[in-house]
């Protein structure tokens, strides 16, 4: 092959998140572990945008937590492996390409069909509190610079979780209609299922959310997690050491699964079940597991903390990157689109 043929060959991924948080170890096997599977597998060229725009469609009133998550976001994503040099992370608001194409995919979207979108409506409902009776054009809208994001990369892949498929459907749908009008300049994406499992909280919820507090974060230090870890839901009648315990029902031994070996979780649960281990020490093992699992991680986001100039560098770097490319597919859809006056 070729040098400089192999970009070519590889499929384009875009990918993000909104930085409205730091990480915790529900996004990690959710989908962090896979973005950095397939960033060393050398087949993708990943474009990993922090979407501090759409962000905004619902923290409108609070630039200041979204512009603090912007830096806790990358430092979350270098700290899991997402490497600069392989990877381009992004901040969406840098690329006034992406807006402007927001612009123009919104004459080809119906204000019926954004409502409908599940994933809007559900969120919608939600927010209540900060929208009332009456929703803001740029929430309900979100889809759409969504579909922006996406295509302004060229995006062929996004890899993400299922509550993103409304979204990216609505994407295709757009294409298909830009292209029917403009001709076929745009590529129409395809959702990849993070195959990652979905992780419960420490308290038994089906979803671990910072709202919800009962999540471990990627930058909790040993001290917090073992503290979470001590507060975490065990089978409820398991009174005294020596009842015969049920690890079917206890989110301890739902997290060894996760972190311990296979040994120790085949211990552990025959001496829950024996009666024959208490929860205090079964929980302390575990957290000792998980501090110890998400060492290399906690300790990578120690060092970007300590030199955010670095951070900062590797955001500059990547924004002018990714501008670049962002330039490129604007061009052919100002000239598909008969807006190249003096071309
Ligand atoms: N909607 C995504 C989320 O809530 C974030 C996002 C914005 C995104 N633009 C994207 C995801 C483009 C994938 C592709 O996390």
């Amino acid at each position: 092959m070729k040098k400089g043929m192999s970009r070519f060959m590889k499929k384009r991924v875009l990918t993000g998140d909104r930085p409205t948080g730091k990480l915790h170890i529900g996004h990690y096997f959710g989908s962090l572990k896979k973005r950095v599977e397939m960033q060393n597998s050398g087949d993708y060229d990943i474009y990993i945008l922090i979407a501090d725009v759409q962000a905004l469609t619902d923290n409108f009133n609070n630039p200041e937590k979204v512009r603090k998550n912007v830096r806790e976001l990358a430092m979350d994503y270098l700290a899991c492996g997402i490497d600069p040099e392989k990877t381009t992370i992004y901040i969406q608001s840098m690329i006034p390409e992406t807006a402007e194409l927001t612009v123009y995919y919104s004459n080809l979207v119906t204000i019926a069909r954004l409502q409908r979108n599940p994933t809007v409506k559900t969120e919608i409902a939600q927010k209540k509190e900060l929208f009332g009776e009456s929703v803001t054009y740029g929430f309900l809208g979100y889809p759409v610079s969504q579909a922006a994001d996406i295509t302004t990369f060229e995006g062929e892949l996004v890899p993400t979780g299922e509550d993103q498929e409304p979204l990216i459907e609505q994407c295709r749908e757009i294409v298909r209609k830009f292209n029917s009008i403009y001709g076929e300049v745009l590529v129409e994406p395809k959702i990849v299922l993070s195959e990652g499992k979905r992780i419960k909280g420490l308290d038994g919820n089906e979803k671990m959310g910072k709202s919800l507090g009962n999540a471990i974060y990627l930058s909790d230090s040993e001290e917090e997690i073992t503290k979470k870890v001590m507060s975490a839901v065990t089978d409820p009648n398991r009174i005294k050491k020596d009842d015969l315990g049920n690890p079917d029902i206890c989110m301890v031994a739902y997290y060894h699964k996760l972190f311990s070996s296979k040994e120790e979780i085949d211990t552990v649960c025959a001496e829950c079940r024996a009666g024959k281990r208490g929860c205090v020490a079964c929980k302390k093992q575990l957290a000792k597991n998980i501090s110890e699992y998400l060492k290399p991680i906690r300790e990578k986001r120690k060092y970007y903390e300590e030199h955010p100039e670095l951070v900062d560098k590797i955001l500059k770097e990547g924004t002018q990157k990714a501008r670049k490319t962002a330039q490129n597919t604007m061009r052919k859809v100002k000239e598909a689109m008969k807006l190249d006056y003096f071309e």
